[in-house]
Parts: C-alpha cells; sequence; structure tokens
C-alpha cells in the first residue's frame, strides 16, 4: 500500500471509532482534506470554458460515462425469437427508463406506420369498430405506473453461482403507461351476452395471440400507446399494446391490431404448447396468469465485490400482481433471523416497490436473502416449498425467494 493510501485509511478507521455517537452514524469518511494527507477541490477543465449548447443531441442520451445497456439472455432459437433483460442492478427508484425496458420479441421487431395501423374489434359485440390511432388518442385516457415480468423470469433450473441480476431477474421492468382503458372500449361496442373471453392477436410476423378472460380484461388493462411520457418504443409494441398489470407479460400483446370477443379461449400456440406449467404428476397446468409477490436484493448483488467492510444500504424491489406489497423483510444470515426493512412510498398497487434496509458488513462472509408479503397476506415462499409444490419442470411463475453469498473477500455471488 503506498504511503498516502495507508494515512488515509488509517484516518478513515479512527473516524470509524469516532463514528460511534448520533452524528456521522453511516461513517462514510471518503472526505478527508489535504491537511489531513486526503484530496482536495481541484478547477478541472470542464469547470474552465462553457460546454456544450442546448439539444446537442435534440433527444437527450445518457452521459458518455454511462455505459449501461439491455444484454441478450440467449442465442435466439430462430431468426427474430430472442429476449434481452434489464440492468435492475444499475438502476434507481422503480422506473425503468424506456432504453433500458426488458424485450421479447417471438418474430423480431415490426417497423409498423401509425397512420396505417388499425386496431379491430368484433366477435361477440353489438358494434364491430375497426380504429385509427387518431381514433384511440381521442379516447378518455388513463395514465398507472405498474410492472411487467415475463412468467420466464428467474429460470427454475440451471442456477448458476455467476449471475448477475440482470441475468436472474431482467425480465422485469417498470413504467408509466398511458392509452385507453380496454374496459371504455369493450362498453363503446356493447359486449354480447355469453361473452367470456377476449383473444388478442399483434401485427408482428409471429401473429402473437393469447386468449384473455374478460373479467381480467375489465380489471384496469389499457391499450396503451405511451410510456414514461413519449409514445412506446418500437420494440414495446409501436404504435398500439394491450397492457394487462400483475399478470405474465405475455398476455400484454404488442404491436396490438385485432382484438376477437368469444365464449370460450381460443386455445392459441401460446397458450397450450408453451406458457402452460408442468406439475410433478404430469398435468399441466394453463392460463396462470397472476404474478405473484416476489422481490430480489438488487445491491448488493452478483457480480459486485465490496470494498472496505463497514455501512452498506441494502436495497431492493418486491412486487405481486395481487394489489400493494406491504412488507419486505431482509436477512443476512441465510433465513435465520429476518428485519423488517423500509419501503420507499408511494407503494403503488401492481407496480414496482423499493426497499432498503441499513446494514453494517463486518467483512465475513454473508448470505443475504428478501421475503416480500402482499395485501392479501400471501407470503413470497423458499425455493423449496415453491419446488415442493411444483416440481422443477414448471419453468414458468419462479416467485421463489432468491439469496446472494457475500464471501468474506467481498465478492457477491448466487447462492440460496
Ligand atoms: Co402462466
Amino acid at each position: 500500500m503506498p504511503p498516502d493510501a495507508s494515512r488515509r485509511s488509517a484516518h478513515r478507521r479512527g473516524f470509524l471509532r469516532l463514528a460511534g455517537g448520533a452524528a456521522g452514524a453511516i461513517g462514510i469518511a471518503k472526505a478527508a482534506w489535504a491537511a489531513d494527507g486526503g484530496e482536495t477541490l481541484t478547477v478541472p477543465e470542464w469547470s474552465r470554458a462553457p460546454g456544450a449548447p442546448v439539444a446537442s443531441p435534440p433527444y437527450g442520451q445518457p452521459s458518455a460515462f454511462e455505459r449501461l445497456g439491455r444484454r441478450p439472455r440467449s442465442v435466439p432459437a430462430f431468426p427474430g425469437a430472442a429476449s434481452t433483460g434489464t440492468p435492475l442492478q444499475h438502476l434507481h427508484g422503480i422506473i425503468t427508463p424506456n432504453g433500458l425496458h426488458f424485450e421479447r420479441h417471438h418474430a423480431g421487431v415490426p417497423a409498423i406506420d401509425p397512420d396505417r395501423h388499425r386496431l379491430a374489434i368484433h366477435g361477440l359485440v353489438e358494434r364491430p369498430l375497426v380504429l385509427t390511432m387518431d381514433d384511440l388518442v381521442r379516447m378518455p385516457a388513463v395514465s398507472r405506473i405498474h410492472f411487467l415480468e415475463c412468467s420466464g423470469n428467474t429460470p427454475w433450473l440451471g442456477a448458476k453461482p455467476t449471475w448477475t441480476l440482470q441475468e436472474s431477474h431482467g425480465l422485469l421492468s417498470c413504467a408509466e403507461w398511458t392509452g385507453v382503458e380496454l374496459a371504455t372500449l369493450l362498453d363503446e361496442v356493447g359486449v354480447k351476452p355469453g361473452a367470456a373471453w377476449i383473444l388478442a392477436e399483434g401485427a408482428d410476423a409471429a401473429g402473437m395471440t393469447r386468449s384473455i378472460p374478460l373479467d381480467l380484461a375489465r380489471d384496469g388493462a389499457i391499450l396503451a400507446y405511451a410510456q414514461n411520457g413519449e409514445r412506446l418504443r418500437p420494440e414495446q409494441g409501436y404504435p398500439l399494446r394491450l397492457f394487462l398489470p400483475g399478470v405474465e407479460g405475455n398476455l400484454s400483446i404488442k404491436w396490438l391490431r385485432r382484438l376477437k370477443v368469444g365464449d370460450q379461449p381460443f386455445q392459441t400456440r401460446e397458450e397450450t404448447a408453451k406458457y402452460t406449467d408442468l406439475m410433478p404428476d404430469g398435468s399441466a397446468r394453463q392460463f396462470t396468469f397472476l404474478m405473484e409477490a416476489k422481490s430480489v436484493i438488487t445491491t448488493p448483488s452478483g457480480g459486485e465485490r465490496l470494498g472496505e467492510p463497514g455501512f452498506r444500504e441494502i436495497r431492493g424491489l418486491a412486487w405481486t400482481g395481487r394489489g400493494r406489497i406491504t412488507g419486505v423483510e431482509v436477512s443476512t444470515d441465510g433465513g435465520a433471523r429476518w428485519k423488517a426493512a423500509t419501503l420507499e412510498g408511494p407503494v403503488l398497487p401492481r407496480c414496482l416497490t423499493r426497499f432498503r434496509l441499513p446494514w453494517r458488513w463486518a467483512g465475513g462472509p454473508a448470505q443475504l436473502l428478501s421475503r416480500a408479503t402482499d395485501e392479501t397476506g400471501y407470503v413470497q415462499p423458499a425455493r423449496a416449498t415453491l419446488v415442493s409444490l411444483r416440481g422443477t419442470q414448471s419453468f414458468y411463475h419462479n416467485n421463489a425467494t432468491f439469496g446472494w453469498a457475500v464471501a468474506a473477500n467481498g465478492g457477491v455471488s448466487h447462492a440460496g
């Protein structure tokens, strides 16, 4: 260790010893002044001359020093079928920036001209309609903040100690969605007696289709054309997508072009060959929509290396398709003892909720876990509990607790 660093480190230890009282209890002692052998303020080049002009570029971009990006989750099995994960470990608050929202495509991203795009609604309705985007934007609008999670998020099998949070939980994002409530449109066309299901169809080359129960369609579903204040990005369904809060992401059909009202489910490929859950007795659960309570620690998380021992804030995200999160508990010893974390408001229904807990890392091994409870009293299960009920072939809907092991050297990896 160079002498200066040694002196600074000695100073820091002194600060930490002194920091037992009320003031400075967090114990971060980076700011030693020059007189104490530390740093002083300089006048860097960016303070010496005017910076870049306004509106360069017209659509603002992150600082050149920020390098966040989505990353492909796997090699595509065939052209256009791919997904990318959100780098949740590097984000703050609850809103996912539009450029970092996770993607899942079954036949690539279509380039749709909004002036030529149409939404048809037909079937068991009194007044079938074909709508333009202008028609939709004129209708009464709502804006709501909701999470979106792929039911295939967090694989059941093949967990890797080297996983980052982006790899284990990245098919999860949260945004403000604006559009017309599907219930408004259903009232406008008049649903006929006997109607019970709606087929939603995308305009992508996969012709993505899912069946949606009518009561779910009336439970806050949005025909969304905007996300976080601007029109949808192409990869999020531009110019129009369905958004169904609290249920598996695949139901929120992107590039929405057709709604057909019927009296029974339509049994599409994506609800027969895919998106069903194989149980240990060989039966398959179908139409498992709800995303149950789940949470994960985002800081510290996989791939991180903690520096010196001392104060850390454990931070994470919790969410539930059933409504609001009411509590998150955190353990630093593998589940032997739990502490209630603080929930950061506002706590919104079917939305990400951020939690945090102050922690003093002693420098030794630790086993971090979080466990969410929602307003129905449902508690996020341990993996062993979930596996005892559903086996390991379900593939979808893994909402088990998820652990990060901190090694004595500060390295963080997935375990437990
Ligand atoms: Co499902």
